[in-house]
């Protein structure tokens, strides 16, 4: 849907919301120097460490990591689409939606007539339930009361091949529309059958609250025991988790959510009124599930079954959390006895004991350590050795910081292996091995000159009337060059953009990440004579740059000779090279 809505309204957008007032209508901030300030409202916490600023029409919580633009706020506070909270920061600042936009609403109303077919089943669903009286007996005998049936909304797909087609799929189109929403399956000679049949109904919402698929149980034994929801233009299972919509109050006052492995483990605690509980559909826990999980609460918690599958369960859990893994970031795993799952333990037990089982799991370095040092001999140094094998390229992966410093002390402490000699042995080259040595071996260097030219240009935009020799700088070979030539490139053509519409020029393409951290970047040098500063910078790239250049001209004269053009060129270079060392003097 972004896209449809032309760049150059959204710049002109956010040249004119003000994101304080924004913000400060739904979360009151507090003015501290030039920022403002307020507890964050995406995480629990007693110190506000959530800051607004006016200067970059940006947001950044310290505590937890959230940020954006007075878009991306109305996005995740009031879980807006992208055009909705473009359409409402308009109607605000008196601005005219487009009318190339309004053919977004082509895509908008194929979704919403998705969200209405879903509705409608989910309807159609409940009132056979109700008319059903043996899946109600069944409802009954797994001990779910009606009251906590109606808060999921659990319907019954009666049995045979066409109730549901025959209620939603009067006419052709809509038959089609039941295809695309997964709820009905084609049929090799036209036509179609309901995909769901004599089955208990779970609606699947999104984190909006809008229903986008369904899992259905057999009542009693069958194959599948659940049927889900294909992937549709809605559903997607690497990205969705059950019960996410209902929970997230309780989530976010909870400060924990607990992941569990099946529909009824949610569902079951919540009727022992455990309210924070969402489970993965079926499906791998993934990275986008858990940075989910994370802008609810800081502390996750996964329960999975004892036995070998629960383990690799966790497992891949781990190893899709690792690289989200910053400070203040929780995990922990509580594994149950085997044979059985929170559903059925929390109903031996109780919710006390079970909630005691979670608050007592193994934290991820516990969990962590403990997996990998089973593997080993750690009595034998090879064994040891072979450790630090398996962890490094594990732990490469952790964003760098406490954190990771404190997962490598403790590999050294349990391998008995230096951790700077452990650096060494490490060869593997992932992406970001380098960093990874640099932390692993000692102190972080000082950031890169491309790094600090590309933030004080991000926060500063003004910046780009500084440069007048793209094409030269362009020519740096340096790491982070391609991130920092898009962005002079778009402040060139529009030099009037502010940060915020920088960064909502880089909304969905691969640099958006960077462009956060950039922006989000605080650097002592940062707060100083930012122009003398981004001079200075720029300098070091000039001089980066005329070397590459003059290099490539002296390697080819020695080779072809060069042109007269060529030898003015190489004589104006190192001219240049000279002022610029006498100018600014190099670190
Ligand atoms: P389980 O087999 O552990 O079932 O599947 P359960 O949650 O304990 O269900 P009950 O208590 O027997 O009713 C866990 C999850 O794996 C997915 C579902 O999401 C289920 O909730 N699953 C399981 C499927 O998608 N298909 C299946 O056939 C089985
Ligand atoms: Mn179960």
């Amino acid at each position: 849907m972004p896209g449809r809505i032309p760049k150059e309204f959204i710049d002109e957008l956010l040249l004119r919301v003000d994101i304080v007032e924004v913000i400060d209508a739904r979360v009151p901030l507090k003015k501290a120097g030039k920022d403002y300030k307020a507890c964050c409202p995406f995480h629990d916490e007693k110190t506000p460490s959530f800051t607004v600023s006016p200067a970059k029409q940006f947001y950044h919580c310290f505590g937890c990591g959230a940020h954006g633009t007075a878009i991306g706020f109305l996005m995740e506070y009031e879980h807006q689409s992208f055009p909705e909270a473009v359409e409402e920061l308009a109607g605000r600042v008196g601005l005219q939606l487009p009318r190339e936009s309004l053919v977004s609403s082509e895509k908008t109303e194929a979704s919403a007539n998705l969200f209405r077919v879903l509705e409608d089943a989910a309807r159609y669903y409940r009132s056979q339930l109700r008319a059903h009286a043996p899946a109600i007996e069944y409802l009954k005998r797994r001990g779910i009361s009606g009251e906590i049936a109606a808060a999921f909304g659990l319907g019954y797909a009666p049995d045979g091949w066409d109730h549901l087609v025959r209620v939603l799929g009067k006419e052709a189109p809509q038959r089609e529309l039941l295809i695309q929403a997964g709820l009905a399956v084609r049929k090799e000679g036209g036509g179609c059958y309901d995909r769901f049949r004599d089955r208990v109904m779970f609606p699947i919402h999104d984190y909006r609250g809008r229903i986008i698929g369904f899992g259905g149980r057999v009542i009693g034994k069958g194959e599948p025991k659940y049927l889900n929801s294909p992937e549709t233009p809605l559903f997607h299972k690497g990205k969705e988790l059950y019960g996410l919509y209902r929970a997230r109050d309780a989530i976010r006052s909870a400060g924990r959510v607990i992941v569990v492995e099946g529909y009824m483990d949610v569902v079951g605690l919540a009727q022992f009124g455990i309210d924070n509980a969402v489970a993965t559909l079926g499906t791998a826990t993934t990275r986008e599930h858990l940075e989910r999980l994370f802008r609810f609460a800081q502390e996750v918690v996964f329960c999975f079954d004892g036995d070998r599958a629960g383990r690799e369960a966790a497992w891949r859990a781990l190893e899709a959390a690792l690289p989200i893994l910053h400070e203040g970031r929780q995990i922990s795993f509580a594994f149950l006895p085997e044979g059985e799952d929170p559903d059925s333990l929390v109903r031996v037990e109780g919710a006390q004991a079970l909630q005691d089982r979670l608050g007592s799991g193994l934290s991820l370095p516990e969990y962590f350590f403990q997996t990998l040092g089973a593997k080993v001999d750690l009595g034998r140094l090879d064994g040891r050795a072979r450790l630090v094998e398996l962890a490094t390229p594990l732990l490469s992966k952790m964003p760098a910081g406490a954190f990771q410093q404190m997962m490598l002390d403790r590999l050294a402490d349990i391998s008995r292996i230096p951790s700077t000699a452990a650096a060494e042995r490490k060869t593997a080259a992932g992406p970001s091995s380098r960093d990874f040595r640099r932390n692993y071996a000692g102190p972080k260097p000082p950031p890169s000159v491309v790094r600090v030219a590309a933030a004080l240009l991000v926060q500063n935009p003004a910046l780009i009337a500084e440069i007048d020799d793209p094409e030269l700088l362009g020519e740096a070979d340096l790491p982070g060059m391609e991130v920092f030539q898009k962005i002079v490139q778009l402040l060139r053509e529009q030099p009037r953009l502010n940060t915020a519409a920088l960064i909502e020029h880089f909304r969905e393409s691969e640099h958006e990440p960077v462009l956060a951290r950039l922006a989000t970047w605080s650097h002592s040098s940062l707060a100083q004579d930012v122009r003398a500063e981004f001079q200075g910078a720029l300098s070091q790239l000039r001089l980066k740059a005329i070397e590459t250049v003059t290099d490539r001209l002296v390697q080819k004269g020695k080779v072809f000779g060069l042109s007269e053009a060529e030898k003015t060129e190489l004589n104006r270079l190192l001219t240049a090279k000279q002022e610029i060392r006498q100018t600014a003097p190099t670190h």
